[in-house]
């Protein structure tokens, strides 16, 4: 039996935040984990690939799809153990990730309140491990329930099976097999706030702030500073993470460039994608189509009507630069759809 609520010939734009235009053969757009699990039924008999999306705000269209895309557009959350000072709450995958935020601060309980104003649905944080001014969902997770679609039933997993990194997790590598459908968060009353991050540190000079939504607003006017409103201007946030190099690398980049700017972390040195092409020149770039953000050089804009190829060309443009001039291999944050169409080798 075809899955409810299946739309054929479907148009994609308006859900990826970068808006490039692509159609899907079929897309469901899913309200409950039935709806969800018996698309996935479906698609598997009838040998069709399938793409799960959110928020759309981590994920480049740059051609047609011909399976199925799923939409997940669950809704709800429910606070389940509330003990003292700290609480447990659970998000439907689709619930808006910037919403949820502002509930769970509003409501007086902290620990998410740094990553406001990231785009997106609460199914897709644990995927790439969101984080933003030194706070990563990871801080706060606790477990979350998904779909094995190799098993064919549901499965609880806990932080440590999520195997979480810097804009990293399990799903990354077995992107085929869990459908997530809610995640369940560890938030307290009392959980010292994270206010080291430069940007967030001088907002706040030494003071202590009232109350997590007081943080929230902070970090919502800092990134509006320089980060487009994909309402506005298409963007996928980060276009690129922040490549990872050895500590013997970094200490021969540092000597050619004194100014270069990095952070010690687990298992070597952080260095700053926007840094590196923004010094290659590319901020503010802008052809017909798509460009490099005038504030921020790690973001892509795609500012008149350009299409996932035009994107993907000017990507491969700045990574070929930054590794001709500084041996550093940028990798892409977004996934591109279908995947066929990714970056490719270097040149
Ligand atoms: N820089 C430049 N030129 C630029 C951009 C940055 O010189 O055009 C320099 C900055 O001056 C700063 C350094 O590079 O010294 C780092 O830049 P920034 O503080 O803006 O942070 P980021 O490393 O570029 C990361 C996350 C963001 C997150 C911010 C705040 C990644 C890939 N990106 O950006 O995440 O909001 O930190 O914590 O880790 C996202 O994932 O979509 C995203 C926006």
């Amino acid at each position: 039996m075809r899955p409810r609520l299946l739309v054929e010939n479907a148009d994609l734009q308006s859900l990826s935040t970068m808006a490039t235009p692509a159609r899907a053969r079929y897309l469901v757009n899913a309200g409950t984990p039935e709806d969800a699990c018996q698309a996935l039924s479906w698609a598997s008999r009838e040998g069709l690939p399938v793409q799960v999306v959110g928020g759309g705000s981590n994920l480049i269209f740059c051609d047609d799809f011909p399976g199925l895309v799923l939409h997940m557009a669950l809704r709800g959350k429910r606070w389940e153990a509330v003990n003292g000072d700290e609480a447990t709450l659970m998000l439907a995958a689709g619930e808006s990730w910037h919403q949820s935020v502002l509930y769970v601060a509003g409501a007086g309980y902290r620990g998410i309140e740094n990553l406001a104003l990231i785009p997106g649905t609460a199914g897709a944080a644990p995927v790439q491990n969101i984080g933003a001014y030194g706070v990563e969902l990871s801080d706060s997770f606790i477990s979350l329930l998904a779909w094995d679609r190799q098993a064919g039933e549901p499965v609880t997993l806990d932080r440590e099976d999520c195997r979480f990194g810097y804009r990293d997790s399990l799903f990354k590598h077995e992107p085929e097999r869990y459908l997530i459908l809610e995640i369940r968060l560890r938030l307290s009353r009392h959980r010292p706030f994270e206010l080291g991050y430069g940007e967030l540190a001088q907002w706040f000079d030494g003071r202590t702030p009232d109350s997590p939504l007081e943080v929230a607003q902070a970090v919502m006017t800092v990134r509006r500073r320089k980060l487009p409103d994909p309402e506005q201007l298409p963007n996928t946030g980060s276009f690129f993470k922040n490549p990872v190099v050895t500590v013997a690398q970094w200490e021969e980049l540092r000597d050619q460039w004194p100014d270069m700017v990095a952070y010690p972390t687990d298992g070597g040195v952080k260095l700053a994608a926007g840094w590196l092409i923004d010094q290659c020149g590319w901020k503010g770039y802008r052809n017909r189509t798509v460009g490099v953000h005038h504030r921020q050089a790690l973001v892509l804009i795609n500012h008149s009507g350009g299409n996932g190829k035009q994107v993907l060309e000017l990507a491969r443009r700045i990574r070929d630069d930054v590794l001709e001039r500084y041996g550093v291999l940028l990798e892409m944050e977004p996934g591109v759809v279908p995947s066929a169409c990714g970056l490719g080798s270097p040149v």
